[in-house]
């Protein structure tokens, strides 16, 4: 784990790894959430040529797309209306879930996973009990990740109950895996994940298995 001056630090070090990606002309995974909102902003200050990008989001709601408050308009909000990525290069996971993950898949496959991690231990949105073979499917949130992500929406009870997520073994494909974590509030969890047991409880520690993962944390 390295561990990062501060939050500016963070995102630039990240924003370091998908930038020499980019000019490989790759498929990358991407997450939303509070973590990344920095990362965005500096990829977008570097002027980068997106032209030739593939992105793939972790997760959505079941929600409305085109709603305020989906990933879908986060994403275009914070990354994509302000680069020259192609639209049709940007994919969110979909039903069938299959032809979603074809589409990662096929070719040369994810070369760059950046993930969050929750503070119940899911990645994306595997929560605790998601098995370390899933794929991409629908599932309901846990409570934990309801009241949590309660702070992007009005109430607790507009964050909608259910999304559709890869999952952990899609996840655990990819060539490299970047975890960025920020806020003591996530120590005690990231420490769980990473020198715990790997138990199917706390999703995240799936990660101790992947031969190429890099865990940048700032408080
Ligand atoms: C979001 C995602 C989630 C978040 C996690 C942390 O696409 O995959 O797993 O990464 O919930 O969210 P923040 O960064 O808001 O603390």
């Amino acid at each position: 784990m390295k561990i990062l001056k501060n939050y500016k630090e963070l995102s630039s070090t990240v924003a370091d790894i998908v930038e020499a990606q980019i000019k490989e002309q790759s498929k990358l995974v991407l997450p939303t959430g509070s973590t990344p909102l920095g990362l965005y902003d500096e990829l977008v200050k570097r002027k980068l040529d997106w032209s030739l990008v593939l992105t793939f989001n972790l997760d959505e709601y079941l929600m409305n797309i085109d709603h305020p408050y989906s990933y879908h308009s986060y994403m275009k909000k914070n990354l994509f209306d302000r680069t020259n990525i192609y639209p049709n290069n940007c994919h969110f996971p979909f039903r069938p879930t299959l032809s979603f993950e074809d589409k990662m898949i096929k070719g040369r496959g994810i070369d760059l996973c950046i993930l969050g991690i929750g503070s119940n231990g899911h990645i994306a949105f595997n929560e605790p009990g998601s098995t370390f073979d899933s794929r991409t499917r629908v599932v309901d949130l846990s409570l934990q990740t309801l009241q949590d992500n309660s702070r992007f929406f009005d109430s607790v009870e507009d964050v909608p109950k259910q999304a559709i997520t890869m999952g952990l073994g899609t996840i655990m494909e990819s060539k490299k895996i970047v975890l960025m974590v920020n806020g003591t509030n996530k120590l005690t969890i990231l420490n769980v994940a990473m020198n715990g047991e790997v138990t199917e409880k706390v999703p995240a520690s799936i990660l101790q298995k992947h031969n190429n993962v890099e865990v940048y944390y700032c408080d």
